[in-house]
């Protein structure tokens, strides 16, 4: 099966905080790189680097993400932060599964996921704070953490294919 189609970054995508928005990119190189991964049919020499960077680009945004709403007092930020952990302890279990057993592993089952997340979570969850934010004049106190957490570059994993 093909996605075809990468996608494109749109305005809809846009939380009006820019390093949110910078962050969201990223993870949007994620998924534009697991779907050439998929479509190529060639995943064996990213498929580890791939789940590892996602695994720790993924958390950093997330915390980032948490300790922003918890400065900011987001009156639903318990459950946006356990709709996170639902993506870690997935994220993991892929990581732990490719460790297990990589010849059977099916990047497509990740790509699937992480275009689910996207648009479930991004779309729907992330948009909540940004429009509590933007009602109240979308002043943000933005978290101070360490590049290492939000360093990871996919276009660096995904020239490896080369
Ligand atoms: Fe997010
Ligand atoms: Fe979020």
């Amino acid at each position: 099966m093909s996605y075809g189609k990468k996608i494109e970054w749109t305005e809809a995508l846009s939380m009006g905080i820019g390093a949110i928005d910078d962050q969201h990119r990223t993870l949007i190189d994620l998924c534009n790189l697991l779907i050439e991964v998929v479509d190529n049919g060639d995943q064996e020499g990213v498929s580890e680097s791939v789940l590892m960077v996602g695994e720790e680009y993924a958390r950093g945004h997330l915390h980032f993400e948490e300790e922003m709403l918890r400065r900011a007092g987001f009156p639903e930020e318990e459950s946006h932060a356990a709709g996170h952990r639902r993506f870690e302890v997935k994220f993991e279990e892929f990581a732990a599964r490719y460790e297990v057993e990589p010849e059977g592993f099916d990047m497509k089952e990740v790509a699937d996921f992480v275009l689910d997340w996207l648009y479930g979570h991004i779309l729907k969850e992330d948009r909540k704070y940004a429009d509590w934010f933007a009602e109240r004049g979308g002043d943000v106190d933005l978290p101070d953490i360490g590049e290492s957490l939000l360093g990871s570059d996919f276009g660096a994993v995904g020239d490896k294919q080369q």
